[in-house]
């Protein structure tokens, strides 16, 4: 590389930081302002608001359309912030926060009096989270705060992987948005209970089961607790209707639907003998691509003139649970 090359690179790499820093000062002050911004977290887009002010708080529920008794992730900048919004904390909620954030992992815990209940939906437990995206935890460090973020999409829809997600189901109703390109997980956090006798898994996400069993000493069993929107039946949907097949049917059912005059799109990690009505699209078979890749295929085929969209589940291993809720959810909005 030559002296001049090196100079041109620092200079660009310096322009990119001055960037990146500004916008991330532009964020802060429009959270201060009570304002909405939508930021990238390493599972989803947020859509973020200032969590003690109730007029912010207020216009996630109405831009999302969320009904107000669905409580919000409350995020936050380090797990020494927990006790300011949580009490009776457990110490298996010390040793999850400890072993996995920042990340993919959002903790349920008993809401402290005097944070308002309107953020926890009327519930007396607030869920708290600290994202390990870099912007995600800059903007949270510069605003010296905590933020409600849920997935900024309206209410039952996919989430966004992307800004561009964003702009086109939010658009003017956000204030200003953080684009930082795909996010690295693409499904959202896992959601762990600690407010009952021993933790249970409310949501399963970008955190994998076995992981949280490496450092529990046990498998977490899935609650019962039918609670809130990500628990809802049918929840996480593309427009258009999508069908889930055994993967050695899924052939046969193509043709079937062609044959109705079906305009069919398969997404497969392999190709296969297709009619002409039907269209294969390659979906990685690695789990963490498959969910990487997920959100983002289904958002670009519901622009698509599809009917139908023909898919079948991955295994229940590592984030394959949580791409089965997802996708089993996704199939109950339409069939
Ligand atoms: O990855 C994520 O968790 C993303 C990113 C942006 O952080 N956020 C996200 O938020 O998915 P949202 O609001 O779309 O989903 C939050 C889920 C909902 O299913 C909600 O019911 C549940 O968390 N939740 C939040 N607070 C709760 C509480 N107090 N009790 C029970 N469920 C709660
Ligand atoms: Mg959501």
């Amino acid at each position: 590389m030559s002296f001049n090359k090196r100079v041109l690179q620092k200079a660009v790499h310096r322009a990119v930081d001055k960037a990146v820093e500004e916008a991330v000062e532009k964020a802060a002050e429009v959270l201060r302002q009570g304002g909405l911004v939508a930021l990238p977290t390493e599972t989803v887009y947020g859509l973020a608001a200032d969590a003690l002010n109730p007029e912010a708080v207020a216009k996630v529920f109405a831009v999302k359309g969320r009904p107000g008794n669905h409580p919000l992730i409350v995020h936050i900048g380090s797990a020494q912030e927990v006790g300011l919004w949580a009490q009776d904390i457990p110490e298996v909620a010390w040793k999850l926060a400890e072993a996995f954030w920042p990340g993919p992992l959002t903790l349920l815990l008993r809401r402290k009096p005097e944070v308002p209940a309107a953020i926890a939906g009327g519930h007396e437990t607030l869920a708290l989270r600290v994202p390990s995206h870099p912007l995600a935890l800059a903007v949270l460090k510069a605003f010296n705060g905590g933020l409600v973020a849920p997935s900024a999409n309206t209410f039952g829809r996919l989430s966004p992987t992307l800004a561009e997600h964003v702009r086109q189901d939010l658009q003017e109703k956000v204030d200003f948005i953080l684009d930082d390109g795909p996010c690295r997980i693409g499904i959202e956090s896992t959601i762990v209970d600690c407010t009952g006798p021993s933790p249970s898994i409310a949501r399963p996400g970008g955190l994998p089961a076995e992981a949280l069993a490496q450092v529990l000493g046990f498998l977490p069993p899935r609650s019962l607790q039918v609670a809130a929107p990500g628990c809802l039946h049918a929840h996480y949907a593309p427009r258009t209707p999508l069908l889930l097949e055994k993967p050695e049917a899924l052939e046969a059912c193509a043709k079937a639907l062609c044959a109705q005059g079906k305009r069919v799109a398969v997404l497969h990690p392999h190709s296969m003998a297709l009619p002409e009505n039907a269209q294969w699209v390659c979906l990685p078979e690695a789990l963490p691509q498959f969910a990487h890749t997920l959100y983002a295929l289904l958002h670009a085929l519901d622009k698509q003139p599809f009917d139908v969209l023909l898919m079948s589940l991955p295994e229940a291993e590592g984030l394959g649970s949580a791409l089965q809720d997802r996708l089993v959810r996704a199939a109950n909005a339409h069939f």
